[in-house]
């Protein structure tokens, strides 16, 4: 029997262990959003994910139009026109977020006007690459927590 409790002391012991842990070692800023709020983000977030699948799938056919489509669609002149940030968002994010956020979306457009103007595929996904480092830093900097509602 006693080595059951023993058994079940160090388990507990070494849960806790690995929780605390896991907590120590994410070194990234948190960011308090609301349920909304977080659901934005991430919904936006998706969005990248599917706008660089068909940059790049575009650009391997030689479909330059719906590249560029796909980067515009991402970029910040699309974003700013949309204005479908909810309200309460801006004031959340601090300097160094905008700082990757900013250039992103600024490198998609850059992306889907050079493509306009006829830059060759291969300069489209150094943009791409450059534009990405953003995404690289951000999430090395910055994870999202819940607010107590
Ligand atoms: C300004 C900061 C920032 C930038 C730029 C950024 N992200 Fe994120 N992203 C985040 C944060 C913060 C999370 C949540 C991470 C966490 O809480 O662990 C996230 C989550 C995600 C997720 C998970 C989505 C989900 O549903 O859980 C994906 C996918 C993602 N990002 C893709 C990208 C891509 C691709 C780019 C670049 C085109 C990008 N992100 C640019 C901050 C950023």
């Amino acid at each position: 029997m006693r080595w059951r409790v023993a058994g079940f002391a160090a388990l507990c012991l070494f849960v806790s262990s690995v929780a605390t842990r896991g907590e120590d070692a994410d070194r990234r800023v948190a960011i308090v959003l609301t349920a909304e709020e977080k659901a934005f983000v991430l919904g936006q977030m998706r969005l990248f994910v599917e706008s660089i699948e068909r940059i790049v799938s575009s650009l391997a056919a030689g479909d330059r139009t719906t590249a560029a489509e796909a980067a515009a669609a991402r970029g910040g002149k699309r974003f700013q026109a949309e204005n479908v940030m909810p309200a309460t968002l801006g004031a959340k994010f601090p300097e160094m977020w905008r700082s990757f956020g900013q250039p992103m979306r600024k490198g998609f457009d850059e992306l889907a006007d050079g493509l306009a103007q006829g830059e060759p595929e291969s300069r489209a996904l150094a943009r791409l690459g450059e534009t990405m480092r953003n995404c690289v830093s951000c999430h090395q900097s910055y994870r999202i927590i819940d607010a107590r509602d």
